[in-house]
């Protein structure tokens, strides 16, 4: 039996680089992988890589920082698969290099709508709103407790900086994040 036998999973940025490796070890270990990303020929050829070990894997073209997108991509997994277990929001891009007094503002907005936002509207819509159980052991992570909480705007930070140990809930079986950021 391998480790992610009947789980569902979704990772974001799957066209290319870890991403892809991300994708296709989840596959290796049973998953069945919901592969995202802008990029359709690289989202193509990671699928092509995961039938190949004979895993199961579908392609939805989704732009990470889109917060439609990402409600649409949990929506169509959850079709697809009828349920959602891990989600790895791994898209992300390096953005210019510039020194600060000439950084364009728009090379800016997009490196933190897809870098920060898109985490944030990953997690909105893979963690279920109304998610209420205790604390079992140091695990299993209450979704009650500051972990799962974005506290007043400076949370989000601390949110994504702790996002790997945001990873289980006992009801849902959940796992966010566990292998980036
Ligand atoms: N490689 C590194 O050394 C390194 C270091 C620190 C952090 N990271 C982060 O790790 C992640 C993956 O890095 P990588 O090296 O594999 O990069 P990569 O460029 O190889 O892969 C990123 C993937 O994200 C996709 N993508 C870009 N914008 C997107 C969007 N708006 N919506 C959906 N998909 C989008 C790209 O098409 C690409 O397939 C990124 O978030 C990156 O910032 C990487």
């Amino acid at each position: 039996m391998s480790q992610l036998d009947n789980k569902v999973a979704i990772v974001t940025g799957a066209g290319s680089g870890i991403g892809r490796s991300v994708a296709l070890i989840y596959a290796k270990e049973g998953a069945k992988v919901v592969v995202s990303d802008i990029d359709e020929n690289g989202g193509a050829a990671t699928i092509e890589m995961i039938r190949k070990n004979s895993g199961e894997a579908v392609f939805l073209k989704s732009d990470s920082s889109s917060a439609d997108e990402n409600e649409a991509l949990v929506k169509m997994t959850i079709e697809k698969y009828g349920a959602l277990h891990i989600a790895c929001n791994n898209a992300g891009i390096a953005g210019e290099s510039a020194p600060v007094g000439e950084y364009s503002p728009e090379g800016w907005d997009k490196v933190i709508s897809i870098n920060l936002s898109g985490v944030f509207y990953g997690m909105r819509y893979q963690i279920p709103g109304d998610v209420k159980v205790r604390r079992r052991s140091d695990r299993q992570y209450d979704f009650h407790s500051r972990k799962g909480w974005i506290q007043k705007c400076t949370g989000i930070c601390s949110c994504q900086a702790r996002s790997s140990r945001l990873n289980r809930n006992s009801r849902t079986g959940l796992r966010c994040n566990e292998h980036t950021h």
